[in-house]
């Protein structure tokens, strides 16, 4: 049989000026051709990370000569900027395209890939759920944009960064306000305490105490009680009140601090201004604003997008490109998060009743011949689709969150469980507080109660007071709290297995065999909680 032609992945070389980024490396082209992929590559594209044709060719890429080889030869261009007009030009008719877009903010782009009915996916669309991390570009290029923000600092400010006791004197450690503790602010703070810096950090929302916290840095609180968490874990837009404490707090800030990083964003809004010029002249002379937000218009008057600037002895640094400035990692990190979405993008819904493609080789050894599969039940591809075929599919719909609960919303939340617990055997209706059921369970135990021998009584009663509580105490608990709630059980399993053993001496009848059984259950449960715990406190080990 012969084999299917494969899906050949184009990589051009970007023309955005001073776009140093390439979507892909040597080592993801590996992965790509492991995956099934073909690859091309514009001669030249990955000159800027220093990686020169002969290692694409040698990962197993082909060269195209120029631009326009590339974008005819390839089934997918995947590309790292935005396309330009003249790259909307060189794209096939119905071509795939997949790269950072900005749908909202490049309408007249998209209207024109449109027109060449292309099929076309924003990496920056792809939802910030736990499955999709791994194409989490966003993530991947805000922490280095973090780090890299303190690096700049660190190059613009005239002082080190960590504190000194010399011959000649003592030396102070830089004082460091990062705003907005999301992925660049935490990467940010890092970076700062790495190099020495005292690091005082804000954000209105309140998850990320614990998180500034936990890299060293101070957790600046307000007065003001407001929760700052939208929806999908994202900022949400502040009240004014909230707006002009948080500014009296960063107006006191300015003058005690050297270095301000701001982060402050909420997707989809312009920048808030923050740090208003009152706030730049507050600043000592020689102090370094990084304004990573400048893209958006900046949270700081002053800051021009993609420029240093001075005021008043303060350098105000706007740069819009800081991933771009550590060309050779971003494109890794960012080629790994294509090649994870190039593979989610080619699976098969059902294997059974759409194949992927066929298996050339007979022991299956080769990889499959990958086809795109656009399954818009996949919540990654809805979320990051915004032409098929040409055909407006940006932005998706908005999928409903529960709502949070009520404060004092126990007894419903109980209510909703064994709503939930019995869903499986007919309508809501035959939910745990049906009056009918109520009456039923409480005839069932008045007759076990009269024929229940007095000696067994006492025990039956615990019983049942151990399976409500039990019911009660697990199934309320919220999913963030199983942790703690694990040692909980594995305290009570302790307990069940001390039970289950003075249960195991004399002859073999039902009480011995439940000792057993009892003792059994209860050690695979608490072997299962340390492995279980162990494994999770693995993740937060460095
Ligand atoms: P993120 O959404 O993870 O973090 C933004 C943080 O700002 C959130 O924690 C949010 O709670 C906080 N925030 C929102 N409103 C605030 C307010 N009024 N006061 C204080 N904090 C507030 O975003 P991520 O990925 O960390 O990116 C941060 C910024 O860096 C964005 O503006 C992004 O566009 C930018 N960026 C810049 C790059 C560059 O080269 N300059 C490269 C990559 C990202």
């Amino acid at each position: 049989m012969a084999a299917s032609k494969k899906l050949l992945v184009g990589v051009p070389a970007e023309i955005y000026p001073d776009e140093k980024r390439v979507a892909a490396t040597p080592q993801t082209i590996l992965k790509l051709k492991k995956l099934g992929f073909d690859v091309i590559v514009e001669s030249g594209a990955g000159l800027s990370i220093n990686c020169p044709d002969a290692e694409y060719q040698e990962a197993g890429a082909e060269i195209a000569a120029d631009a326009k080889a590339l974008w005819q030869a390839a089934d997918v261009v995947v590309k790292v900027r935005p396309p330009e007009e003249k790259e909307v030009e060189l794209l096939s008719e119905g071509g795939a395209l997949v790269g950072f877009v900005w749908p909202g903010q490049n309408r007249d782009i998209v209207d024109k890939l449109a027109k060449k009915n292309a099929t076309v996916f924003a990496m920056d669309s792809v939802p910030r759920i736990t499955r999709a991390q791994k194409m989490d570009v966003l993530s991947a290029m805000a922490n280095i944009a973090g780090y890299r923000a303190v690096v700049e600092a660190a190059a613009h400010f005239p002082r080190f960064f960590t504190g000194q006791i010399t011959a000649a004197g003592k030396i102070d450690p830089a004082k460091m306000l990062v705003i907005g503790a999301g992925v660049a602010g935490l990467s940010a703070i890092g970076a700062a305490k790495g190099l020495g810096a005292i690091v005082r950090a804000f954000d209105p929302r309140s998850a990320t105490k614990d998180q500034v916290a936990s890299m060293g840095a101070e957790f600046l609180e307000l007065d003001i009680k407001e929760e700052g968490e939208g929806k999908g874990g994202y900022a949400k837009q502040m009240s004014d009140d909230f707006l002009k404490a948080e500014m009296a707090l960063f107006a006191s800030q300015a003058m005690q601090v050297d270095i301000i990083i701001t982060t402050a964003l909420i997707p989809g809004k312009p920048a808030p201004k923050l740090i208003t010029q009152g706030m730049v002249e507050s600043m000592k002379p020689g102090s370094v604003i990084v304004d990573l937000a400048a893209e958006q218009g900046g949270n700081c008057v002053q800051t021009e997008p993609g420029k240093v600037v001075h005021h008043k002895g303060v350098t105000i640094i706007g740069y819009t490109d800081l991933p771009s400035r550590m060309a050779s990692m971003s494109s890794q990190l960012y080629g790994a998060c294509v090649t994870a979405f190039l593979e989610e993008l080619t699976l098969a819904p059902k294997a059974e009743t759409r194949p992927v493609g066929s298996v050339s080789g007979k022991d299956g050894s080769e990889p499959p011949v990958r086809m795109l599969n656009i399954d818009l039940e996949n919540e990654v591809i809805r979320g990051a689709i915004v032409l098929d075929n040409g055909k407006m599919l940006w932005p998706p719909p908005v999928k409903e969150m529960p709502a949070p609960p009520e404060p004092g919303a126990g007894a419903k939340t109980a209510a909703h469980v064994v709503k939930t617990a019995s869903a499986g055997h007919g309508s809501e209706e035959g939910s745990g507080l049906n009056p009918l059921v109520l009456v039923g369970l409480g005839i069932l135990l008045l007759l076990i109660g009269f024929y229940v021998p007095d000696s067994k009584l006492s025990h039956f009663t615990v019983f049942m007071l151990a399976v409500f509580v039990g019911f009660q105490v697990v199934w309320n608990v919220k999913p963030a709290l199983h942790t703690p709630l694990m040692s909980v059980t594995n305290a009570i399993s302790g307990i069940i297995l001390v039970g289950g053993m003075l249960q195991l001496s004399g002859n073999l009848n039902t009480t011995t065999i439940l000792g057993a059984i009892a003792v059994l259950i209860a050690t695979i449960n608490i072997a299962g909680g340390f492995l279980v715990t162990n494994r999770m406190l693995a993740m937060f080990r460095k």
